[in-house]
C-alpha cells in the first residue's frame, strides 16, 4: 500500500517505519524542516531502541521517504495517517489545531479515494470535525474525491515502541463503513497474525478508548502511590502489598509500582483532557481528577524527604540525580518528574549533578532556566562526587546493581533517596547507607536515623 504519515514524531516515525518494514511504501511528512533534513541523512530526532537501524534500512531499500512536501506524499496514497501532537491547552483540553491543519493539508492534495486515519490522541468527536474540514477544502477545490475518516488510536510505549507496534496487544479501529474497514484490515493483517486481535468499533468508542486506557493506567499508578504513602506512615511495605493484590487475577501485576509519579507526553495530558471533556459535557470526572492531584503531590515526595533530612534551606548543598528522562529507554523529557524535582532543589539553593544515559540534549532545553545550577555529568559515579546525597529518579537498568562501594566513597554522606524502589532496604542499611524509598517504612526509618 501507499501510505502518508503526517507528523514524524514518536508515533509517526515508529508507525511509518513499521509499515515500511512490512513492505508498504511510506512517506513520512512533517512541517519541521530540520527534523526531515536529519532523517534524510539517517539521523533520528529521538532515542528509541532499534529504530535507527530500521529507519536507515527501509530508507535505503526505497520504501521509506521523508519530506516536508505534501504534494509529493498525498496524491495516490491509499491511507493518510494523522500523527501530529495534541498538547494540552490552557484549560487542559487537548489542542486539535495541528490535527485540523494536517487534515487541510491532506485535503488540498488528495486525488482519489483515501482513508484518512486519526492516529493522534484526540477528544471524542474530533473525527467528525476532521471529516467536515476535509469536505470543506474539497468543496473549495471543486474536487469530488471520496474519502473515509477512521480513528485508530495508538497504544505503543516509548522505550519498547517497535515491539509494541509489531506485536500489539490489540489494534483498535473506529470505523463507519465497510470500504475503510477492508483497507484497515488489510493494512494491519501482518501485525494481527498470531492472536493479536483487531477490534472494529464505532468511531467515538475508539476515540474514548484511548483516553480511558491511559487514565486507567494512570489511576493504578496514583492508587499505588496513595497506598505507598499509607505504608510509609503506618508501617508496611508497598512491595508486599503489590504482590498481595497483584496476584489476584482480577487485578494483575502490571502498573502497580509506587514511584515519583507519572510523566511523559501522554498520561498527564490525556488525564487532563478526560477531566476537561467531562466538564464540557457537564460531568464531574471525580476519579480522574483525583488521579491527577495525587500525581502532582507525588512528584514532590523525594524533595519532601530531602527537606526532612537537610532542612528547608539547601544552599551550599549538592545533590546527584540518576535519571532525567520520564522513564528508562527514552530521551523524552516531556512532563518528567525530574524537572519538578530539580526545579525545587535549585529553588531552595542546591546545586545538582545529573546523570542520564540518553536524555542530556533534551534535558538541557527542559532545564534551560537552571543551567547555572545543574551540571550534566557523563558518568553515573562521577555525578556522586562531593554530593550530599543521591536521588534516583528514573530506573535505568544500569542503576539496578551499581557498585555500592564506589557510591559510598564518592558521596559526601551515604544517603540515597530512591524514587523507584530499586534496592533492598535491609541490604542498604547493612552497607551503611541511609536509605529512603517509597512506601517502605523500614527505609523511611533508616533514612531518618
Ligand atoms: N509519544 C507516545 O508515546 C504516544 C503514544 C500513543 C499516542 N500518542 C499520541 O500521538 C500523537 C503524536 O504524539 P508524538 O509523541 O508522536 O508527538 P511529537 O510531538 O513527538 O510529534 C508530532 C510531530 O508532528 C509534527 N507536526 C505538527 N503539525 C504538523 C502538520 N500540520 N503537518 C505535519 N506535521 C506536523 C511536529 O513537527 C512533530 O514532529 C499525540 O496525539 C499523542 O498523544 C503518543
Amino acid at each position: 500500500m501507499h501510505i502518508a504519515m503526517i507528523g514524524t514524531g514518536y508515533v509517526g516515525l515508529v508507525s511509518g517505519t513499521c509499515f515500511a518494514e512490512m513492505g508498504n511504501n511510506v512517506w513520512c511528512v512533517d512541517i519541521d524542516h530540520k527534523k526531515i533534513e536529519g532523517l534524510r541523512k539517517g539521523e533520528l530526532p529521538i532515542y528509541e531502541p532499534g529504530l535507527e537501524e530500521m529507519v536507515q534500512r527501509n530508507a535505503k531499500e526505497g520504501r521509506l521517504g521523508f519530506t516536508t512536501d505534501f504534494s509529493a506524499a498525498i496524491p495516490g496514497a491509499d491511507v493518510c495517517f494523522i500523527a501530529v501532537g495534541t498538547p494540552p491547552g490552557e484549560d487542559g483540553s487537548a489542542d486539535t489545531s495541528y490535527v485540523l491543519q494536517a487534515a487541510r493539508s491532506i485535503a488540498r492534495e488528495m486525488t482519489g479515494y483515501t482513508v484518512i486515519v486519526d492516529k493522534s490522541t484526540v477528544p471524542v468527536g474530533t473525527s467528525e470535525i476532521v471529516k467536515a474540514t476535509i469536505a470543506e477544502v474539497l468543496r473549495d477545490r471543486g474536487v469530488a474525491c471520496e474519502f473515509d475518516v477512521v480513528s485508530n488510536p495508538e497504544f505503543l510505549k516509548e522505550g519498547v515502541a517497535i515491539d509494541d507496534f509489531m506485536r500489539p496487544d490489540r489494534v483498535v479501529v473506529g470505523c463507519g463503513g465497510q470500504r475503510a474497514e477492508a483497507v484497515m484490515r488489510e493494512l494491519y493483517e501482518p501485525f494481527t497474525r498470531n492472536q493479536h486481535p483487531i477490534y472494529f468499533m464505532d468511531i467515538k468508542s475508539a476515540e474514548i478508548t484511548k483516553y480511558a486506557a491511559n487514565a486507567m493506567l494512570a489511576t493504578r499508578i496514583s492508587f499505588m502511590n496513595e497506598i505507598a504513602e499509607l505504608c510509609g506512615r503506618v508501617g508496611g511495605d508497598i512491595n508486599n502489598v503489590r504482590i498481595g493484590i497483584g496476584s489476584d487475577e482480577r487485578i494483575g501485576m502490571s502498573f502497580l509500582y509506587a514511584g515519583t509519579g507519572y510523566g511523559g507526553s501522554c498520561f498527564p495530558k490525556d488525564v487532563k483532557e478526560l477531566v476537561a471533556v467531562g466538564a464540557r459535557n457537564g460531568i464531574e470526572m471525580a476519579v480522574t481528577r483525583a488521579v491527577e492531584s495525587v500525581n502532582e503531590r507525588q512528584k514532590g515526595i523525594l524533595v519532601r524527604a530531602v527537606v526532612e533530612r537537610f532542612g528547608e534551606n539547601l544552599k551550599g548543598r549538592s545533590f546527584a540525580i540518576w535519571g532525567l528522562a520520564f522513564k528508562p529507554q527514552t530521551d523524552d523529557m516531556r512532563e518528567a518528574p525530574s524537572i519538578v524535582i530539580i526545579d525545587e532543589l535549585v529553588r531552595r539553593g542546591a546545586r545538582v549533578r545529573a546523570f542520564d544515559p540518553e536524555a542530556f540534549d533534551q534535558a538541557r532545553s527542559y532545564l534551560s532556566k537552571h543551567l547555572d545550577s545543574v551540571d550534566f555529568i557523563a558518568d553515573q559515579y562521577a555525578a556522586l562526587d562531593g554530593s550530599d546525597a543521591l536521588l534516583l529518579v528514573t530506573e535505568w537498568k544500569q542503576f539496578r546493581q551499581p557498585d555500592f562501594s564506589r557510591m559510598l566513597s564518592a558521596l559526601r554522606e551515604p544517603i540515597v533517596f530512591d524514587g523507584r524502589n530499586q534496592y533492598d532496604p535491609a541490604k542498604m542499611a547493612e552497607l551503611g547507607f541511609h536509605y529512603f524509598s517509597i512506601g517502605r517504612s523500614v527505609l523511611a526509618a533508616s533514612a531518618s536515623r
